[in-house]
């Protein structure tokens, strides 16, 4: 009973119809465990590009709150009597504030009006939390009125929200107050009026929605952490990509500026403000309130292993031609330094500094940090000279955190022939191996890590996308080529332990990269099929992997595979056989899965297929239009020891079957 099987599901139920020489003959070996899936294999790369943190997750909805950016007023518009001052700041790492001063006429006003991020934008009846800095100069009393409106607007009023605040004496004090929007306003402002005749000094102007990710006050956009979570990520790298470097030493990531009090975080320019001159975005500052902390507590909150990158000391080597602009060798020691310092801030007692500081933002326990990046797209010997004091420090205090090393920008070439032997040689545990390429590139890398050397570090698919040929913007069959390409990455997890997809996130208005993972505007999201291939793998990673041949070879896409890739898994917990297929030919292919090594007496039970397909390999889902691919899952009725089944063209499929035993 080699076809015994039946099928609710009607793409399968066409199998009967195929002669069994026309489909693809697969054997699965079920009796042969092979190697684990890492708990890391499928995760995220979190990058600040495409205003993926300010102006994105990270739900501030000021811009500029804290005066700091390299033109004080940047993203405000001020009127009246309104002073930049640094004299006696409450802040020493922020020093910039304001001074409102009465305007010379009873019927005009002093004050500030924010443009937010590409607009302040609210629902109706929702409440934002709306706080400031503020003193009254000369111990008098004063008022503020806090407005929302949308100067748009063809209304009686503009105003959608309103608040007054009294203030208090001339110390700095924090004063919050809560907003409910009466409208839902896409392109709104916020003002800050001066209220009274006394002069007021003011500070750190923040707006979050109440309701964030699980209802932090410096906490992140709701709808987008939860597009993370949903994802099942079992890494979450941060904080880049090419901001760790910096456009020069100046501008890298630091991440000693990104902890404590959100006030007195200095902000950093954000190197994807210009590097694209077609695409600039002059406005674009990194505030850091999303910063180390934070990602660790992300981490934590979506069941993520924190993978941090640091500076290794080399500002962009795209953009730095001249060792003048890295950090010479004998000064590397505060870069080694500030690795051993993250190390403490995350997993140190609490009575170190670093540690200390972690319990009194909020998190005494340790975040159980296992892994770091050092350097991110490193080249040329520089990077193994400068990586060598990392390692012998890290392994010499942290023996249990395992280093996260680089292949360079490139898939392979000069640079990363080089790279990966030096890494070997300095015992780097990971290998970061990054891949934006063509079509082309990933329909012949299907066999990729098939003979990969097992010994030495482990593969970090660490950035990856299929960017279409002619098409460097999310569509279908892009992400069906990566989806096919993951089948290679999972059946190697023996030596693949951590991927992941880049960018992650990109907003409508602020884009300088595509394609991306997740598009959104200041309201919506778009979850795009590159975000639900990765879904579908990281719900379904299982335990192990299994051997799955197709006429004798793994399936992937090679001659006479008729463009079929796929891998197997199993789950130990749940007992769940796991297939996935990719068909990117322009044909539909049945196919035969003869299980072996199943007992006599054991025949398939109930299953699941997960089904993937768009019938235009050029679209995809976009904010406005969120639902143009998404997976279906259909059940199947299955017997006998054969799954069989029919995947249509350019598809990608996720089954899933147990064993009973009859
Ligand atoms: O993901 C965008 C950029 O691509 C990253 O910052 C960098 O690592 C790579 O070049």
């Amino acid at each position: 009973m080699k076809r015994a099987f039946s099928t609710v599901a009607a793409l399968v139920v066409a199998t009967v119809l195929f002669s069994q020489n026309a489909a693809n003959q697969f054997v699965l070996d079920a009796a042969k465990v092979g190697a684990p899936i890492q708990p890391t294999m499928y995760g995220l790369f979190f990058e600040d590009i495409n205003f993926a943190a300010d102006g994105g997750l990270y739900a501030e909805m000021i811009k500029n709150r804290s005066f700091e950016f390299p033109q004080s007023l940047m993203g405000w518009k001020a009127y009246g009597n309104v002073e930049v001052l640094t004299a006696d700041a409450p802040f020493d790492r922020c020093p910039h504030y304001v001074r409102f001063a009465p305007a010379d006429h009873r019927d005009k006003h002093t004050g500030l009006e924010n443009e937010g991020f590409f607009g302040i934008s609210t629902r109706e009846g929702e409440a934002y939390r709306f706080s400031l800095w503020a003193r009254a100069v000369d111990g008098d009393k004063a008022t503020l009125r806090i407005e929302m409106a949308d100067p748009s607007s063809m209304g009686e009023t503009q105003i959608t929200a309103s608040a007054t605040i009294d203030i208090a004496g001339g110390e700095w004090k924090k004063y919050t107050v809560e907003l409910v929007a009466s409208q839902t306003v896409v392109k709104g402002v916020v003002r800050v009026n001066l209220g009274s005749a006394a002069t007021v000094d003011v500070e750190h102007i923040s707006l979050f929605p109440k309701q964030t990710w699980r209802g932090r006050e410096n906490g992140l956009r709701a709808d987008l952490a939860q597009a993370l979570a949903d994802l099942n990520p079992g890494l979450l790298r941060f904080p880049g990509g090419c901001i760790v470097e910096g456009t020069d030493l100046a501008t890298r990531y630091q991440w000693k500026n990104s902890v404590g009090a959100v006030e007195n975080r200095p902000t950093n320019e954000n190197r994807w403000n210009y590097t694209f001159a077609h695409r600039m975005f002059p406005d674009y500052f990194q505030s850091y309130g999303l910063g180390f902390y934070e990602y660790f507590l992300l981490a934590e909150d979506i069941g993520a292993e924190p993978l941090p990158v640091l500076s290794c000391g080399l500002a962009c080597q795209f953009q730095n031609h001249d060792m003048s602009a890295h950090v010479p060798l004998s000064e590397l020691a505060p870069y080694v330094q500030d690795a051993l310092d993250l190390i403490e801030f995350a997993n140190g007692d609490t009575s170190t500094k670093w540690g200390k500081l972690r319990a009194d933002m909020g998190h005494p326990e340790p975040f159980g940090l296992k892994f770091i990046g050092i350097g991110n797209e490193q080249w040329d010997a520089i990077y193994p000279e400068r990586l060598e004091p990392f390692v012998a420090a890290i392994r010499r205090a942290h023996p249990e955190v395992k280093i996260v090393g680089s292949s360079g920008p490139n898939s392979e070439g000069e640079q990363f022939d080089y790279l990966w032997p030096e890494m070997r040689r300095l015992g780097a545990d990971l290998v970061d191996e990054h891949f934006y390429r063509p079509e082309s590139w990933f329909l012949a890398e299907g066999n990729r890590y098939d003979n990969y050397d097992r010994r030495g570090p482990k593969v970090f698919a660490g950035e990856y996308a299929c960017h279409g040929n002619g098409k460097k913007w999310n569509h279908f069959n892009a992400a069906l080529l990566e989806a096919a390409f993951m089948t290679n990455l999972e059946r190697n997890a023996d030596v693949v332990h951590m991927t992941s997809y880049a960018p992650l996130f990109a907003h409508t208005e602020g884009w300088q990269w595509r394609p991306d993972m997740i598009w959104f505007d200041n309201l919506n999201v778009a979850r795009t099929a590159s975000y639900y291939v990765q879904q579908l793998y990281a719900t379904n990673h299982g335990t192990h992997t299994l051997r799955l041949l197709l006429d004798g070879r793994p399936a992937a896409g090679n001659d006479g595979q008729n463009g079929l890739f796929a891998s197997a898994v199993v789950d130990a917990q749940s007992g769940e056989y796991i297939v996935k297929i990719a068909n990117v030919s322009d044909t539909d292919q049945p196919f035969d899965i003869a299980i072996k090594g199943l007992k006599k007496r054991q025949t398939l039970a109930a299953g699941t297929v997960v089904t993937l397909h768009c019938s235009n390999p050029d679209a995809d889902n976009r904010v406005g239009e969120p639902e143009v691919v998404s997976p279906k899952t259909e059940s199947l009725s299955l017997s006998g020891q054969n799954l069989a089944g029919t995947i249509p063209a350019r598809t990608f499929q996720v089954y899933k079957v147990k064993v009973k035993n009859e």
